[in-house]
């Protein structure tokens, strides 16, 4: 389903977006030189900071620093992952996704017909839980589980009537049969025709994070089996990707302090009755590292709730799990156990908002969790244990990115096994491909930033070929970017982000980017400063070329060919060698 997108794919919606136009739509935008300017959406001010080139097809803040391609604005503003944001913009270019949708495509169903009709079906549930005859049961047993009126129309709750064929009816003329079916409102054969599959229930649309009904989960009034039905996966929804109540926080605060992942919907439901607002839940399905993902595009800090029960600790195994390589630097995860017995809805219930927050302070870091989990499994009295407690460990080490928390981990282990583990702390010394950024920027470092700014230039520039024989910090780099842009279909700034997102050189690059440094606003002007800082390096190239021809053998073992080499290169500085 969401498999690589070709990156020509990538190229083609880029060519037929504008940057200016996109961002122009969300954020007011002046004319300022070449560029446009404006308030920066990303971080508070006064004084516009926040500058989008239509020639680099680029956007940067000056004053928090953020900045990136059309791609990565949406990805930021709108909280998408970057295949959503692709195809925001290639919907917006009258383009399809190459495999978006296999069930859609083959029917020629476009995904905004999904979306409108589950907007539909949320909104005839929503009509029957006030009006329906048999909807008295429904409202009977929120109000006894402590729901009020104000919140459940706040999660758009439901009610799907006990008949057969009540959505069936009020919505197969408008939208037709087939479409219900794929938006999984629909299930069984009954000759073709199929019957409502939520039935007898208290509907809680599940939305995307930017309202958009996805799906739906039902859940039966009172006891019986299942206790909650799902909408089955579809073109929209994916099960194992949303949180449910995402909407709802962002609503509240666009840029959340945390967020509290709970297993059930009444929980995200019953917390915000009392005024906890960030909380959000997993469908029914374990934590995913899609899931992880998704939340810390919203913030950088997680608290993960769990029963405190035997599943609830096996569930909290699991998601610490799958969230080891997502903990990156900045970001920090924390685990709460409650009270056997209950689930975030009874307790806030009990204890009330203030007890509860109070309760969630407590959650412990997920370092801690995992040392203390180590820890318990091995014997520190003996060589033996501490033997098994490096071993355990590694693995988990490995899982984690090179950072803070590897440091740390490593650290702390190496202390209890009573000496350094060399594998990891080897591993924990970070190698950075990036051209270092000292007081006095580089040759190197400013030819990057001046082509990634203008990569057009690099073709003006000649064959840049012997620049591979300098020996600089960040020579490598330059020649990857040199040969990144010679790949490219259009030598442009957001398509070179977008060929190297998610690589350590893409990295690098951002790193670049983000200095103070200025860029000259002509392009001649940038030109000239490249073929100054070219011919500042060549000679280097020169050099170094000759010193391997000449000290890494003896003349007389150079052949023919590394002979003519040496009197070029010797004509070309005109004199000896140094
Ligand atoms: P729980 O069984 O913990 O139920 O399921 P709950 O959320 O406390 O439900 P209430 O309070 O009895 O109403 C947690 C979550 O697991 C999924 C649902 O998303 C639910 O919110 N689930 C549970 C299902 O998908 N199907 C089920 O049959 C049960
Ligand atoms: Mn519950």
């Amino acid at each position: 389903m969401s498999g690589r997108i070709p990156e020509d794919f990538i190229d083609a919606v880029l060519a037929r977006t504008d940057i200016a136009e996109v961002i122009g739509a969300r954020v007011p935008l002046r004319r300022s030189g070449r560029e446009l300017a404006g308030r920066c959406p990303f971080h508070e001010e006064k004084t516009p900071s926040f500058t989008v080139s239509p020639q680099k097809q680029f956007y940067h803040c000056f004053g928090c620093g953020a900045h990136g391609t059309v791609i990565g604005f949406l990805m930021a503003l709108d909280r998408l992952d970057f295949r959503e944001a692709i195809a925001e913009l290639a919907q917006r270019a009258g383009m399809t996704l190459p495999e978006e949708s296999p069930q859609a495509h083959e029917s020629g169903t476009s995904l905004a017909a999904l979306y409108e009709v589950l907007a539909a079906a949320s909104a005839f549930y929503r009509k029957q839980l006030r009006h329906h005859p048999a909807a008295a049961g429904a409202v009977e047993y929120l109000k006894n589980r402590g729901l009020d009126g104000k919140t459940a129309a706040r999660f758009h709750l439901g009610f799907a009537p006990d008949g057969w064929d009540g959505l069936g009816r009020a919505l197969g003329e408008r939208y037709g049969v087939d479409l219900l079916r794929q938006a999984g409102l629909l299930t069984g054969d009954d000759g073709g025709r199929g019957h409502d599959r939520f039935r007898g229930r208290v509907m809680f649309p599940i939305e995307d994070r930017r309202g958009r009904v996805i799906g739906f989960g039902g859940r039966i009034i009172g006891r019986g089996e299942p206790k909650y039905l799902n909408s089955p996966e579809t073109p929209v929804f994916h099960k194992g990707r949303e949180l449910y109540g995402l909407p709802n926080v962002l609503r509240q605060a666009r840029n959340p302090q945390q967020l509290l992942v709970v297993e059930g919907y009444m929980d995200v439901v019953m917390l915000a009755q009392h005024g906890i607002d960030h909380a959000v839940a997993v469908l029914g399905t374990a934590l995913t590292a899609e899931h992880l993902r998704a939340a810390f595009r919203v913030t950088p800090r997680l608290v993960l709730c769990f029963d405190g029960d035997n599943a609830g600790r096996r569930a909290a195994e699991r998601a610490v799990d799958n969230a080891l390589p997502e903990l990156a630097d900045g970001r920090e995860l924390r685990l709460l156990f409650l009270p056997e017995g209950e689930d975030p809805d009874s307790l806030v219930r009990r204890i009330g908002k203030d007890a509860f927050l109070e309760l969630a302070g407590q959650a412990v870091p997920v370092s801690r969790h995992l040392i203390d989990r180590l820890l318990r499994e091995v014997d520190l009295t003996s060589t033996e244990g501490r033997a098994k407690l490096a071993a355990l460990a590694k693995p988990l080490l490995d899982k984690l990115p090179a950072g803070t928390y590897r440091d740390l981990l490593g650290d702390e282990i190496s202390r209890h096994v009573g000496r350094a583990l060399p594998a990891l702390v080897a591993k924990a010394a970070r190698a950075r491909p990036t051209p270092r950024s000292g007081s006095h920027p580089s040759l190197v470092r400013r030819a990057v930033l001046l082509l990634a700014h203008y990569p057009h230039l690099a073709a003006q520039l000649g064959d840049l070929s012997a620049l591979a024989a300098v020996r600089r910090p960040g020579m490598d780099f330059l020649n990857r970017l040199l040969e990144a842009i010679a790949g490219l279909p259009q030598p442009r700034l957001d398509r070179l982000l977008e060929h190297w997102r998610g690589t350590p050189d893409g990295e690098a690059l951002a790193r670049v980017l983000t200095g103070s440094e200025l860029v000259p606003q002509e392009a001649a002007l940038a030109a000239q400063e490249l073929e100054q800082i070219v011919a500042r390096l060549l000679p280097q190239a020169t050099r170094g070329r000759l010193g391997e021809l000449l000290h890494g053998a003896a003349p007389s073992q150079l052949d023919a060919q590394q002979r003519a080499e040496v009197l070029a290169l010797l004509k070309h500085r005109g004199g000896a060698p140094t």
